[in-house]
């Protein structure tokens, strides 16, 4: 028994620790859910941001995801003032169209402290996964460089360098909502990996792949989400599948092999009409752009990630996705 706990001691202890910096969104919903079930991550918090919907929606969402999976991980929200606000179109009205959410936003407004004080309390130790507009990042670093350079790394979901934007014919959604945060965090000379369009481009999946997560709980919120989240897809990007953009984020830190990485530097345009621009720059800081990830491994590593059962999907959240609750 004693040997059994100095295990889980050890195995707490080599687990990474990561902020979830986040504005769910279908694709953020299962960027947690592949973290939380991968048992590798320890998850201080989840900051929220406005980006997919409204920084109260957001918040009630990041709450909701949590309480369904049965975890008791912080959330801190942002505030308001990320530049644009654009609701996405393909996450649906509320960010997570589909579920129906009672819960409160209990809007904290203290993502960008708390980001700080975490980093503070484990110095070098904490990797950022920043898969919403970078305004939060951004501010924290414009509070504190100090202490923001002591963060491990970040890890970026953002930008399209050679393959067109899904905002505007150049940008990206989560850069061109916030261009200058953007370009700030990029231009922070810290470790950063990138996961721009031109890799997330290439890694769909299908509902038949939801089908096959064998956990219960989980794979009916997956296809309840992805159902609607797949002809919005079509319809807007003209991709025939579910595009994983923030999921392969929290992949590349669970499987780095699976990706072939490139150092380059990179910067953004922060104004006029070519806003949230991804472009190469030799003044730019250098960054790890991710230019590729294995579709097939991605795809087995994930369903088998999402099937593992620890997860405790909690009863009265599922009963509310008008789903039955009964373990398989
Ligand atoms: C990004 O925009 C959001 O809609 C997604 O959640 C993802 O973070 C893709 O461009
Ligand atoms: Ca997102």
């Amino acid at each position: 028994k004693y040997f059994h706990q100095i295990l889980l001691f050890w195995e707490e202890k080599m687990k990474q620790k990561i902020i979830i910096d986040t504005d769910p969104g279908k694709d953020d919903a299962l960027a947690i859910i592949l973290a939380s079930n991968s048992n590798l991550f320890d998850i201080k918090a989840i900051t929220t941001v406005a980006g997919n919907a409204s920084i109260e929606n957001v918040t009630k969402n990041a709450r909701y995801i949590l309480k369904l999976l049965g975890l008791n991980i912080p959330v801190y929200s942002g505030e308001k003032n990320s530049n644009k606000k654009l609701d996405s179109i393909v996450q649906g009205k509320n960010g997570l169209s589909g579920i129906t959410n009672n819960l409160k936003a209990d809007l904290t407004k203290n993502a960008v402290k708390k980001i700080l004080e975490l980093i503070e309390k484990n110095p070098y130790e904490i990797t950022i996964v920043a898969i919403g507009p970078l305004t939060n990042l951004a501010k924290a670093i414009k509070k504190s460089p100090e202490i923001m350079k002591k963060i491990k790394r970040i890890v970026i979901m953002g930008g399209a360098l050679n393959v067109r934007g899904n905002q505007t014919k150049y940008s990206e959604f989560n850069f061109f909502e916030d261009p200058l945060a953007a370009k700030v965090v990029l231009d922070f000379p810290t470790e950063k990996i990138l996961i721009s369009l031109d890799v997330c481009n290439k890694i769909m999946l299908q509902i038949s792949d939801f089908e096959k997560i064998s956990n219960n709980k989980v794979r009916k919120f997956c296809l309840k989400i992805m159902k609607e989240y797949i002809p919005y897809i079509l319809r807007t990007e003209g991709f025939n599948g579910a595009l994983m953009y923030d999921p392969l984020t929290v992949y590349s830190l669970i499987n780095p092999s699976a990706c072939k990485f490139k150092k380059l530097k990179l910067s953004v345009i922060p104004y006029g009409i070519n806003e949230g621009q991804l472009i190469e720059d030799e003044k730019g800081n250098e960054i790890l752009f991710v230019k590729n990830i294995d579709k097939i491994k991605f795809k087995q590593d994930f369903i088998q990630i999402l099937s593992k059962e620890e997860t405790l999907l909690n009863s009265k959240e599922l009963k509310d996705l008008g789903e039955e609750t009964k373990q398989k």
